[in-house]
């Protein structure tokens, strides 16, 4: 267990002013817009339309690749740091394609809270539901933003509804949406008695916020049409009668979520739900990790790898290992322990994503994303200190669900192949496995665009053209147990056995029948589709 907060030591003013996040969405719902928008409030860029990475899911493979090319952008965009009031927001990209899922699940072990993004003509769909899950099994807060207010959307309390059944979790209205699609003229601020009006001449403004005195201000009726004003006071009443009101605990533990109403698009609900990041979304929280947690105000620094994203200048082959700072105050040139390798690193060149430049870090503090660039040393899962043996643990791996042999289309080159398989392994981009019997590799990666990405990958920056081709086997399971079990009965199911690219023991199959079979013939052996990262 954590320690709760509440017992612990206060934390350095810089540290408590940070908010780590991510967004989880369905493709389309607005994240990108949303993204934009809190990087125009944060000052990090000028005008809208700056944010170039736009929703995956609609990116045609072609597409994937031209922003492989444009890696610099890609790579700025996956971390970006920006300032709001007192507050230094941290916002973590998850890629929105349902075939990176993985880099997704890992991307929410860097963060301490997420933002639900929802279309309100949609509510919850299965991308948000599937990474809603996620959260939940860290016991992440998540506060929930519902875009596109200024389209025909569902009824309100139908939106909230659906929320509460369908995730399991309380919600409170932050804010309260007047009028909907083309009658939409903004929110009642429920927490702070607050009129927000929507400025439908410039997207990129905000009006002021009006202060009123509650529902019952005949401020109200100068800037709400009658009609709109009568069905807001019967629905805030009914909301307030029927739905549970604000607690910032259940917030934290992840029972309740608040949820604002707005149009990203038009740049309204923005700025109070980054208000709503800054009071109810946590403080840098403390890391899981063996054989003690560490927690932020520590003063010496540890962190670790979640993603690893190669070949940002493919002339160099370099890559950049995005580092979680879990504790303390780092400062560049400074000397830390690779704990996996024992091997001290100097940190001589990190890198602070602030929007769409990347910068020289100077310093950072916990809760911070760093790059770090490196050849190879770094992996996902990696932890650093400043010497201590720590391993920061449940960064997970997945079993594959889709399995490729995989060749070089040139015999002569296996082993340029089995380096370039390997050095993707180590990125996260995709499983290799080498069979027990036999010289070939079979690739297992999450959605198959991967293949493709992975095939033209290996092309351009190794020369080497490879030829994917269908395995006799569909699924991959991490054989656990005693090490003299899982000998014998890798022993004696030498057809179906073969090791990761970190040496473990993977058992191959294309029937959930031998799985099961497996598993009642072999008791002190289990077969798991997960895996701790090394
Ligand atoms: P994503 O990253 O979650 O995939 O979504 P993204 O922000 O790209 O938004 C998806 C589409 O929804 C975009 O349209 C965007 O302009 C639109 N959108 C975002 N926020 C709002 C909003 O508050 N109101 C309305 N009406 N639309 C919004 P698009 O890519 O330009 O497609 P198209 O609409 O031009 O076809």
């Amino acid at each position: 267990m954590l320690d709760a907060p509440s017992n612990r030591p206060a934390l350095p003013p810089e540290i408590a002013r940070r908010r780590t996040f991510a967004i989880i969405s369905h493709p389309d719902a607005g994240k990108t817009t949303l993204t934009e928008k809190f990087l125009l409030f944060g000052g990090a860029i000028q005008m809208a339309g700056q944010v170039r990475a736009k929703g995956e899911a609609r990116r045609t493979r072609s597409d994937y690749m031209q922003m492989e090319k444009d890696r610099g952008i890609s790579v700025s965009a996956s971390a970006m740091s920006f300032d709001f009031k007192n507050f230094r927001f941290n916002l973590v990209d998850t890629p929105g394609h349902s075939d990176f899922s993985e880099d997704t699940y890992r991307t929410l072990t860097a963060v301490d809270a997420a933002i639900m993004v929802i279309d309100g003509a949609k509510g919850v769909e299965s991308q948000t539901r599937k990474l809603f899950e996620v959260c939940r099994l860290r016991d992440l807060p998540i506060l929930t933003f519902c875009n596109k207010m200024d389209r025909e959307s569902r009824d309100v309390f139908e939106i909230i509804d659906e929320i509460q059944e369908n995730l399991a979790i309380d919600v409170t209205p932050a804010s309260w949406p007047i009028g909907m699609g083309r009658d939409f003229v903004g929110a009642y601020d429920m927490l702070n008695d607050r009129l927000e009006l929507m400025d439908r001449a410039d997207r990129n403004k905000v009006a002021d916020s009006i202060q009123i005195s509650g529902l019952d201000d005949p401020k109200l009726a100068e800037h709400v049409p009658a009609g709109l004003l009568e069905q807001l006071k019967e629905e805030v009443e009914m909301a307030r009668e029927l739905l549970p009101a604000l607690d910032k605990q259940a917030v934290l533990e992840g029972h309740m979520t608040p949820i604002w109403f707005g149009s990203a698009i038009n740049s309204f609900g923005v700025k109070e739900l980054m208000e709503g990041i800054g009071n109810y979304a946590p403080e840098p929280q403390p890391a899981r990790a063996e054989p003690r947690q560490i927690a932020p105000e520590e003063q010496k620094v540890a962190g670790f790898v979640f993603k690893v994203q190669a070949n940002m200048d493919p002339k160099h082959r370099d890559r950049v290992a995005f580092v979680r700072l879990a504790s303390g105050h780092f400062e560049r040139g400074m000397k830390l322990t690779h704990v996996r390798s024992k091997k001290a690193m100097t940190v001589s060149a990190p890198v602070l994503f602030l929007a769409s430049d990347r910068e020289l870090a100077e310093e950072a503090w916990a809760g911070d994303i760093i790059g770090i660039p490196n050849h190879g040393q770094l992996r996902i899962g990696d932890t650093l200190t400043e010497g201590e043996t720590l391993k920061v643990t449940g960064i997970p791996s997945f079993a594959p669900e889709l399995l490729q042999s995989v060749r070089a289309g040139d015999p002569m080159k296996a082993k340029h192949l089995e380096k370039a398989l390997y050095q993707f392994a180590e990125e996260g981009a995709a499983k290799v496995f080498k069979p027990s019997i036999g010289s070939g590799y079979i690739v297992g990666v999450v959605g198959a665009l991967q293949f493709e990405v992975l095939g033209a990958r290996i092309e351009s920056e190794y020369g080497l053209p490879v030829r994917f081709e269908p395995s006799q086997f569909t699924s991959a399971r991490w054989v656990h147990g005693p090490k003299d079990a899982v000998e014998t009965f890798a022993a004696k199911n030498t057809q179906h056995i073969a090791t990761d690219n970190d040496g473990d023991t993977v058992y191959l199959t294309r029937m959930q029948w031998d799985i099961d079979r497996v598993e009642r013939d072999y008791p002190e052996v289990t077969l798991s589709a997960t895996k701790e990262m090394m």
